[in-house]
Parts: structure tokens; C-alpha cells; sequence
């Protein structure tokens, strides 16, 4: 029998980023694996992983019993205190991230650990200003907004001073006049060489990058960028941060994104994909050498909740159930045998779809009303009426039974690393039989 979930939910629950009163949320009961199901009993395919973070599938029964144990050993404990679950953590981390990156900070989630990898940086170098791109998302607290390279910053504005935006790299829609992912490489990196000469490289502290963006259009860096960044930041003495909370954990079929390109940066930012969502967690892992910065000197920042045992229990579990089930070669394993293939063949097939590019289970559907001139099939940022096709598209695609994330002009496809070959098809032939709503739209 359906519960008052619903009814307190609407009077009670105030949610993020939503005018409250637009709200009709699904009420989850249950989920499995790549499936949840809600109190009606009708199924959906979560081929958002949510927030793109359940990347072991949801109530994995691992997970859950490495969290019911650590609940009946130890539920919590102050981050002074050293314990376990903790130290295993930290140490299966460390061991995972390229290079020196020996030592984690824990945080509660992604924004608080951007929030303090920007204070290390600063401290680190005695600079002030940081560099963020254009086309990103960093967080929701109030430095973590100000990285932020999208209109959910618009907002907080007044931002954060210091920090100053510059154009990552995006073949499609160069910034630049780019006419080849080389070119775009070469041009992305002038321009940044360009934005640090006259911001004064000696005032830059760190530049923080999504290795691959994720919220802002799955853009996959073309060949040789970000060892161009890493060249750049090495010249002057600038920290590269490497801000994986999304792209990282399998999502892109490396332990952590940049690991594709061999590139070590100096401090990495992760959460979601580490343990899952089950228990919020995210952290900063730390070369040895700005830890050391704080080797006689306090830190000056910290969290009550900073290495929850619970947390923690369960990033050790989830990196075990990785390795166990090879969630990692796994991840890019399909994308590049059934979600790159199925979707390029959406491209051939609707005229609909300007560009479709990703690797791991971490793909975009960038969709057009005209291929030749690429005009977006809804305009940038759009909202209410003007964003219609997508919400159509979204809608369409849940009263089929698949749950599909979309942004702007996008349809997003990042299924948990779990997900079946069967079930991948499967929602890739929604897609196909819903796109046919967007071509509706092509001049
Ligand atoms: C790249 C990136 N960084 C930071 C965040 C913020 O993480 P959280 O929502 O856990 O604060 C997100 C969230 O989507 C993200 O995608």
C-alpha cells in the first residue's frame, strides 16, 4: 500500500535546485542492481546511476553488509580519533591514485572536498587566485560555486574572489574556430597559456579541472591536453587539481580519469563513485608534498564527520567489490563494445543527433536542430517552454521505463558499472524509439 511518503514529501521536503511547487517526484522503494522500482511497483532502468554515482549498482549486498557491520562495531567517532575502517580506507586510496598522491582528506561529499583542496592549494603556494573552466561544475557551497563554470553559479554572484574561468577544450563547438581535436589541443593550450600570463602566473595558486567533464557535456579532452596543462602548471609552479568526483571510480574505465592520459596531478578531488552514495563520503587525496606543508603547521580546516566509519567501511567494501567483479575494465569494456557502437548507430540513424561521444559508461547524446549549422535543439540554458523538446524527450523515455539524465541541449548515458549487456541494449532502443520526438524538431 503506498505510504504518506509522498504527501509529506510535498509539504515538508524543500529539494535542490527546484522551483518546489514544479516538483512531482517518484517515491523510490527499492532498487537492484541497475533497476529501482517504486511503490506502485513500476521499474525503471536507472541509466543516470542517479546522480552519476551509483556506480556499483544499487543494495549491492556487499555493500550493505560491510555497512551493518560497521554500524554494530562502530557507528561514529570523532576525525581526531584514529580508526579502521578509516585507515583502510585511506590507504586502498592512496594505493589507487597515480604518482605521490599518498594521503587522503575525508569530506562529506564533492563540493567540501573541492572547497578544500582550493585552501591547500592556496596555502601550499601562498597564492591567491585559482583558475577554473568555463563548462564546469565544482559544487554548491560557496568557493565550490565560484569554480563553477555554468549558469547555477550565476546565482551566488558575487563569487569567491580570485577565482578566474577560462575555455577548456570542445571539438564540437570550439571556442577557439578549432578544425580538429589536434588543433583544439593546441589552441585550448594558448589560450591558457595566454589567460596565465595576464593574470600573472605567480599569483595563480592551482588550476582545477574536471578531467572529463561531466554535467556540463561529457567532454573528453582531445589528445595531448592535459599533459599540456600539467606542462604549463609545472612552468610557473601552479597545483593542478584534478577534480574526479564524477568522472572518477570506473566511470570512465580507469580507477580515476586522468589516469587515460598519464598524467599526475598534484591533488585529486573525489566522492560519489568511491563507495556509491550509499553513505555520503567524498575526500581530497594529497601528494606527499603538499601534505608535508602540514607537517609543522596545522591545518586549518575540518569536518565532524570527516572519515565516518561508515563511510568508510564502505569505500573499503565497494573498491573490494571493484576489484572482485573488474568493475573498472568492465566499464570500458562497454563503452567501447555496446554504448559507443549503439550510439554512434543512433547518430546514423536520427538526424536529430549532432554529436555522441564519452568512453566508459560515461556517454552524451548532444542533440541539434540542424547538423550543418549545429543550432542546439534547445537553446542554452533553457527553461520552461524554450526547454520543452528535452523535458519531452525525458518524459518519454520514463513512460517506457528508463530514467535518463539530461542537461541543456543533452541526454546523458551513465549506467551503473553493473548494468547487463541485455539492459544496455535495451535502453539504447528506448533512446532509438524516443529520438524520433527530437527529430520532430530538424529544419
Ligand atoms: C565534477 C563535480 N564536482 C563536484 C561536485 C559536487 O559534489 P557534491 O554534490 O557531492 O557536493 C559534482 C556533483 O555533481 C561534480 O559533478
Amino acid at each position: 500500500m503506498p505510504s504518506d511518503a509522498y504527501a509529506n514529501d510535498r509539504a515538508h521536503v524543500f529539494h535542490s535546485w527546484s522551483a518546489q511547487g514544479a516538483l512531482d517526484p517518484l517515491v523510490i522503494a527499492g532498487g537492484e542492481g541497475a533497476w529501482i522500482w517504486d511503490e506502485d511497483g513500476r521499474r525503471f532502468l536507472d541509466f543516470s546511476s542517479q546522480l552519476m554515482n551509483v556506480n556499483i549498482g544499487h543494495q549491492h549486498p556487499k555493500l550493505v553488509a560491510a555497512i551493518q557491520e560497521q554500524a554494530a562495531t562502530l557507528a561514529t567517532i570523532a576525525p581526531f580519533h584514529a580508526n579502521a575502517a578509516r585507515s583502510e580506507a585511506a590507504r586502498l586510496i592512496a594505493e589507487l591514485a597515480p604518482g605521490d598522491l599518498d594521503v587522503v582528506f575525508f569530506t562529506n561529499g564533492g563540493a567540501d572536498a573541492n572547497e578544500n583542496a582550493i585552501r591547500m592549494a592556496k596555502l601550499h603556494t601562498g597564492r591567491q587566485k585559482v583558475l577554473a573552466t568555463y563548462r564546469s561544475y565544482h559544487g554548491a557551497t560557496a568557493g565550490s560555486i565560484s569554480l563553477t563554470g555554468d549558469p547555477r553559479r550565476w546565482p551566488s554572484e558575487p563569487a569567491l574572489p580570485g577565482v578566474v574561468h577560462f575555455w577548456g577544450p570542445y571539438p564540437y563547438r570550439s571556442a577557439f574556430g578549432s578544425t580538429s581535436p589536434e588543433d583544439e589541443t593546441r589552441r585550448a593550450l594558448q589560450h591558457l597559456a595566454d589567460t596565465i600570463m595576464v593574470e600573472g602566473p605567480s599569483t595563480i595558486a592551482a588550476i582545477i579541472l574536471e578531467p572529463v567533464v561531466g554535467t556540463n557535456g561529457i567532454l573528453v579532452p582531445p589528445p595531448g591536453y592535459l599533459a599540456g596543462v600539467r606542462q604549463l602548471c609545472d612552468a610557473h609552479g601552479i597545483l593542478l587539481i584534478s577534480d574526479e568526483v564524477m568522472a572518477g571510480f570506473g566511470r570512465c574505465g580507469e580507477w580515476f580519469a586522468i589516469q587515460h592520459w598519464d598524467v599526475t596531478p598534484d591533488l585529486i578531488c573525489f566522492a560519489k563513485g568511491v563507495n556509491s552514495g550509499y553513505v555520503p563520503l567524498g575526500g581530497v587525496i594529497l601528494s606527499q608534498r603538499i601534505a608535508d606543508t602540514f607537517r609543522d603547521r596545522p591545518y586549518p580546516g575540518g569536518l565532524t564527520y570527516s572519515g565516518h566509519p561508515l563511510a568508510c567501511a564502505s569505500a573499503v567494501a565497494s573498491i573490494g567489490i571493484f576489484r572482485e567483479e573488474g568493475l573498472v575494465e568492465r566499464s570500458a569494456k562497454l563503452g567501447a563494445t555496446v554504448v559507443g557502437p549503439g550510439l554512434e548507430e543512433l547518430k546514423e540513424r536520427h538526424p536529430s543527433v549532432g554529436d555522441v561521444r564519452g568512453l566508459g559508461l560515461f556517454w552524451a547524446i548532444e542533440l541539434v536542430r540542424d547538423r550543418e549549422t549545429r543550432e542546439q535543439l534547445v537553446p542554452f540554458n533553457a527553461s520552461g517552454s524554450d526547454a520543452a523538446p528535452m523535458a519531452e524527450l525525458v518524459a518519454a523515455c520514463k513512460a517506457q521505463g528508463l530514467l535518463v539524465f539530461s542537461h541543456f541541449n543533452r541526454i546523458h548515458v551513465t549506467p551503473p558499472l553493473v548494468t547487463s549487456e541485455d539492459d544496455l541494449r535495451a535502453g539504447i532502443a528506448i533512446l532509438d524509439d524516443v529520438l524520433s520526438l527530437a527529430d520532430a524538431h530538424v529544419a
